[in-house]
């Protein structure tokens, strides 16, 4: 995995778009794997300004998501959907019918499941895919414990990961726990892979995932199997991981 280390997340959210926006430039009807939740705002603003610049169009690209939460209508402002629209999709020229995000209110949801994994293999594969971290390790929902081998699947939410998305709800009940999430073998498949780390609060999980073997109880591990991973953290992210490299260099001499 290729580490690219920048001084803060405005570093980390340009460095991030300029990606995205090469990859369309260089193949303009491009698949890019889109992530939610806070990392990932400040690149969807870069990406804004990127096309309102004319730096780039989106007219052929493709956007397909990592999950979307049960039970929540596309409608609802608490929904991936909507965090999409708002973030991105209200802003760019790429056209609607180019943007797939599971449906969390499908009335067959493992109907959902095989359709997202086919749908995906039917445009190509992902050429980009952006991925966050959790706390706990999860990449998409994928919380610790999910086989390497799965595929789009409904999973329950870890706790923690509710506690740490409540944030966007009013009141913890109405946090759904379930999800509907693209498995690792799908984020495997992609041809490329953004993993955006930022802030002290995951300083811990990417030191974690940078020291330890491929292990189901870090999901994000799975990454370390992956030809062409980029990871691009800020200096809080990498702080305790330097930490320790330092200490273990002054331990040498
Ligand atoms: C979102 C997703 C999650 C988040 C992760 C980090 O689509 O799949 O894995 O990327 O929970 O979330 P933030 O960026 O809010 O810390």
């Amino acid at each position: 995995m290729k580490i690219i280390k920048v001084n803060n997340y405005e570093e980390l959210s340009k460095k991030a778009a300029g990606l995205i926006v090469e990859t369309i430039n260089h193949k303009p009807d491009a698949v890019i794997g889109m992530a939610t939740g806070s990392t990932a705002e400040g690149t969807y603003e870069y990406l804004v300004k990127a096309y309102q610049n004319k730096e780039v169009s989106f007219a052929q690209a493709i956007s397909v998501n990592l999950d979307e939460y049960v039970g929540i209508s596309p409608k609802n402002e608490q929904s991936y959907h909507a965090y999409m629209d708002q973030h991105l999709f209200d802003h760019i020229d790429m056209p609607a019918e180019n943007h797939f995000i599971p449906n969390g209110k499908a009335e067959d949801l493992m109907g959902e499941c095989d359709r997202y994994e086919k749908r995906i293999e039917e445009l190509g594969g992902v050429d980009l895919q952006l991925v966050g971290l959790g706390h706990n390790g999860h990449i998409g929902f994928n919380e610790p414990g999910t086989s390497f081998e799965s595929k789009t699947q409904i999973v329950d939410l870890a706790e923690s990961t509710r506690k740490a998305n409540a944030r966007f709800f009013e009141v913890m009940e109405e946090v759904p726990d379930q999800a509907i999430t693209m498995g690792i073998a799908t984020i495997l498949k992609s041809k490329r892979i953004l993993l955006l780390v930022s802030g002290k609060g995951k300083a811990e999980i990417l030191k974690k995932l940078l020291e330890s073997e491929q292990t189901e109880s870090i999901p994000a591990t799975a990454l370390k199997g992956h030809n062409d991973v980029t990871i691009i953290a800020d200096a809080d992210a990498l702080s305790l991981y330097e930490q320790k490299k330092n200490r273990e260099l002054k331990s040498c001499v």
